[in-house]
């Protein structure tokens, strides 16, 4: 298997170079995470019809690092055939977890982790490894876990997480760019600087041992820690307030098994919903929650599409094109940061003048440059982009930098009404959304992987 590529699970669950896409299983048509792939574009065709919209990679990954804590097999059901999980797979299974992907559906069983270890070389490949750290300590008394390192959207540091295991009693030090944290957990008050996700998520998770109650406050509120709040108790937690803004958690000796279904993955839903109408076309997401949606979902209709959402249903068309419109992105349930990139390409050919503003990210422009190059009109100024529409974009060789932009760039590319587009490193992309050009395909888009 070359560098970069992730193991590939089959019919038989061995690691195999698969070939040919299957729906049902996890089989992916194309190579996942090839350094050397590009995705060639060719667009100016509106995007018409319904995809499937598969399980959340930001829940899966916290729910598969949760069942560290778990005394007894677990079982998840939809989950995405993504190079990120394969990843957190890769870690868990070095550190002793067994595990079992076929298809979406996982099996896992951590008696086998022998020791509170995550290595500097796995926990850089992805920032959500760091998510072992609580339960590590929580299930141990103790961790080692690498620091995760900053990403080309920013510095991402992890004082927040840190600063509530502190409160939890754990005494934390850096020694050679890993923390070493050791416990005991006792229950406490704890108020988050920043709702972050991810210390949202260690905090809860480790505090499901430690010993008393648990409040934390100002907590992030997105989906995804629900549906973990939701495993955690299924495993025999005592969570409640998950989708609020205090969480109060307490204790418990043990925790055992769980069967439990990944929620839908928002972020790809509107990933969708936005190349429908960025090529004026219609298109509907199947098995999607529009609840999990509410800043964006509004964003759009404000800016000229029609927007329906019947049960997991949402169409989204735009065939009289776009206005302009302010987007500033916030902690759930504002609008959400993931769709940021998306969203400025999108607006790079709406009627007007938008302001986009980042309030998470420092660095989340990355894909302006290269959209600037595909002939958009877009003025960065600190953390607010300034875009003009446009009448056109036009194809051009361009390159994925973080998971986001890249998404942002093959929309671009599907705009783009004169040329082709050519978007390198996108093993960007296949961390985020599974078999992406087959399913735009099956839109309409002109779209074809090639291997250099
Ligand atoms: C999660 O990252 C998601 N990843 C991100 O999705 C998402 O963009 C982000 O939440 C915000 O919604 C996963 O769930 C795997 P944060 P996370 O901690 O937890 C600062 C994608 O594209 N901060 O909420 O790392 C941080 O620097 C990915 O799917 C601290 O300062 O995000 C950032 O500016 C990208 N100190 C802000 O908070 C800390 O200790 C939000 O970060 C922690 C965070």
């Amino acid at each position: 298997m070359e560098a970069g590529q992730a193991p590939r699970r089959n019919l038989t669950g061995s690691n195999q170079m698969g070939h040919g896409t299957d729906e049902r299983w996890c089989v992916m048509s194309t190579p996942n995470g090839g350094f050397v792939d590009k995705i060639l574009i060719r667009g100016g065709k509106p995007l018409n019809g319904a995809v499937h919209v598969r399980g959340a990679k930001n829940a899966a990954l916290p729910l598969m690092a949760a069942v560290i804590m778990a005394e007894e097999p677990c079982t998840l059901h939809n989950v995405p055939c993504l190079h990120d999980v394969f990843t957190m797979d890769k870690l868990l299974s070095t550190m002793g977890m067994q595990i079992e992907f076929t298809g979406r559906y996982m099996t896992l069983q951590a008696d086998g982790i022998s020791e509170p270890y995550a290595p500097y070389d796995l926990v850089r490949k992805m920032r959500a490894s760091f998510f072992v750290l609580g339960p590590l300590l929580a299930r141990f008394g103790s961790a080692k876990v690498s620091l995760p390192g900053g990403c080309a959207i920013g510095t991402r540091p992890v004082d927040i997480h840190l600063k509530g295991l502190e409160a939890l009693g754990a005494s934390i030090c850096i020694e050679d760019g890993y923390v070493v944290a050791k416990g005991p957990l006792n229950g406490a008050n704890y108020a988050l600087d920043f709702p972050s996700v991810g210390a949202t998520e260690n905090l809860m998770m480790a505090a499901c041992r430690a010993k008393g109650v648990t409040r934390l406050t100002n907590v992030a509120r997105e989906p995804e820690i629900e549906d973990l709040a939701y495993l955690l108790n299924t495993m025999g937690a005592q969570i409640s307030g998950a989708g609020t803004d205090m969480i109060t958690v307490v204790g418990v000796d043990s925790l055992g098994g769980a069967e439990h279904v990944v929620i839908p993955d928002r972020i790809e839903a509107g990933t969708f919903l936005v190349a429908g109408v960025a090529t004026h076309g219609d298109v509907t997401v199947l098995n999607a929650n529009p609840d999990h949606l509410p800043g964006f979902l509004d964003k759009l209709r404000e800016a000229g599409a029609e927007v329906e959402a019947h049960g997991s249903r949402i169409r989204a068309a735009a065939p009289n094109g776009l206005r302009a419109v302010d987007v500033t992105t916030r902690p759930y349930p504002g609008f959400p940061t993931d769709l940021q990139a998306q969203t400025m390409t999108m607006l790079c050919r709406a009627e007007g003048v938008s302001h986009i503003k980042e309030t998470v990210f420092e660095n989340r422009f990355m894909q302006a440059a290269e959209l600037v190059r595909m002939g958009a009109d877009i003025t960065l100024d600190g953390n607010t982009a300034i875009v003009r529409g446009v009448p056109r974009l036009s194809g051009a060789p361009v390159m994925a930098s973080d998971l986001r932009a890249s998404a942002a760039l093959v929309i671009a590319g599907l705009m783009a009404d004169q040329g082709a587009t050519a978007i390198a490193r996108v093993y960007h992309i296949d961390r985020g959304y599974e078999q992406i050009e087959e399913r735009l395909a099956a839109l309409g888009a002109t779209i074809e992987r090639v291997r250099n």
